[in-house]
């Protein structure tokens, strides 16, 4: 998928999804835990073109690495670079470490 056919189609069936909830519980605004670390840093580089990069406290401990690995294929299917394996564990350690619901 190329081009702004493409970007359209994944920016409208975002917000058909996910907009309201992500909107609500991770406003764009608030700022990132550890907003300067190597994982929100990874965060804003990977997860901000389609949507805003979600707040991790919006799941739950354990949650995050499939959702990360499900991101990854819309990434990938949108034709956009590949995160490495471990850009996926930093990741996917970042947004549990600040996740929500009990350890
Ligand atoms: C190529 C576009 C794209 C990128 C980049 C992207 N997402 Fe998404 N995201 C989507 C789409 C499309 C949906 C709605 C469908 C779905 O949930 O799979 C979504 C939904 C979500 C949701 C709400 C659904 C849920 O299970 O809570 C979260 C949270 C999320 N993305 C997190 C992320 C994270 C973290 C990253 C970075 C690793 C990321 N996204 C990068 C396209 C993208």
């Amino acid at each position: 998928m190329s081009g702004y056919l493409g970007w359209v189609t994944v920016a409208i069936s975002t917000m058909l999804l996910v907009g309201c909830s992500l909107e609500n519980e991770g406003s764009p605004r608030k700022a990132l835990p550890e907003s300067n670390s190597p994982g929100a840093q990874l965060l804003k580089k990977f997860c901000s073109n389609c949507h805003a990069p979600p707040q991790p406290a919006i799941h739950n401990h354990g949650e995050w690495k499939n959702i990360v690995l499900r991101m990854e294929d819309h990434r990938i299917m949108n034709g956009e670079e590949h995160m490495t394996a471990s850009q996926i564990e930093q990741l996917s350690g970042y947004l549990d470490k600040h996740a929500g619901g009990s350890r």
